[in-house]
């Protein structure tokens, strides 16, 4: 068991800030990492066909064998963690983390005045997931906002300069006006523009990234079930599947999570 590989799903590339994280922390797993290509983005897709699809994707990742199931995507985790919960860990033993409740708490234990921004796709803001998650804090005003041109830009490779500039300020003044003092990074690109955002928010508004916080979510949960791979193991294997073309998301996986990308294969 403490030898299979850990699960992680995304729409896309983007789920790859969160696979690095975890690699940072645990250097000796083993990912067999599942991006739905063919479907990406979710971000602008129906909260209902998000959930079908990663449910369709994330049902075939668990039966090539995880020993446990990250959905790495913000856009998923805020309609499918349910299920996905009632399927795989109620059902199959198989534990399941996901992006938004670990930067919700993070952040709720970061912000001194109870002001708290989330940024994320169109999907995650319209689910109101982090709103549910945060506001079971008493105290907490949580201003949300969709920023759906960030990630077109990311996967364009801009992540300075004007262009992402003037979309920061667009998408980042009227946060920045509610008088927030955290702003939690929704969204698995968003680590990448982590720079223009800090820049436009200002540097007293600490910045909390889901990717950072499901990583340390992810050492807890294997450590706490002593399914850690030891140290001594061989060095580790990592699988790359995607549903869409493989050319194109190499060429951005190295961007993303960098060389452990090796080879890439279709589902
Ligand atoms: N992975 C998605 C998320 O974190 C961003 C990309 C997409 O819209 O599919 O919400």
């Amino acid at each position: 068991m403490r030898d299979l590989p850990i699960g992680v799903f995304d729409s896309g590339v983007g789920g790859l800030t969160v696979a690095r994280s975890i690699l940072n922390r645990l250097p000796q797993e083993q990912l067999l990492y599942v991006g739905d290509t063919a479907h990406s983005p979710y971000g602008p897709r129906p909260l209902a066909q998000v959930r079908r699809l990663a449910l369709d994707v994330m049902d075939r990742l668990v039966t090539d064998g995880v020993k446990m199931l990250v959905i790495a995507c913000n856009s998923a985790s805020a309609v499918a963690v349910p299920d996905a919960r009632e399927r795989y860990e109620v059902g199959m033993g198989i534990p399941v983390l996901e992006v938004i409740r670990p930067a919700a708490r993070r952040a709720v234990m970061t912000s001194k005045s109870g002001r708290i921004g989330v940024i994320g796709t169109e999907a995650t803001i319209d689910s109101r997931a982090y709103e549910d998650a945060l506001s079971v804090t008493p105290g907490v005003t949580v201003t949300t906002q969709a920023c759906p041109d960030f990630v077109p830009l990311v996967e364009q490779g801009i992540t300075t300069g004007p262009e992402v500039q003037a979309a920061a300020l667009r998408y980042l003044e009227p946060v920045k006006e509610q008088g927030v003092d955290t702003l939690v990074l929704g969204c698995t690109h968003y680590p990448l523009l982590s720079g223009v955002i800090s820049y436009v928010m200002g540097e007293e508004v600490t910045l909390v990234s889901s990717a950072t916080e499901t990583a340390n979510d992810v050492y807890r949960a294997l450590a706490a079930r002593d399914l850690l791979r030891p140290a001594t193991a061989p060095n580790p294997q990592h699988r790359f599947l995607v549903t869409g073309d493989t050319g194109s998301f190499q060429a951005l996986a190295r961007r993303f999570l960098g060389p452990e990308v090796q080879g890439v294969e279709s589902v």
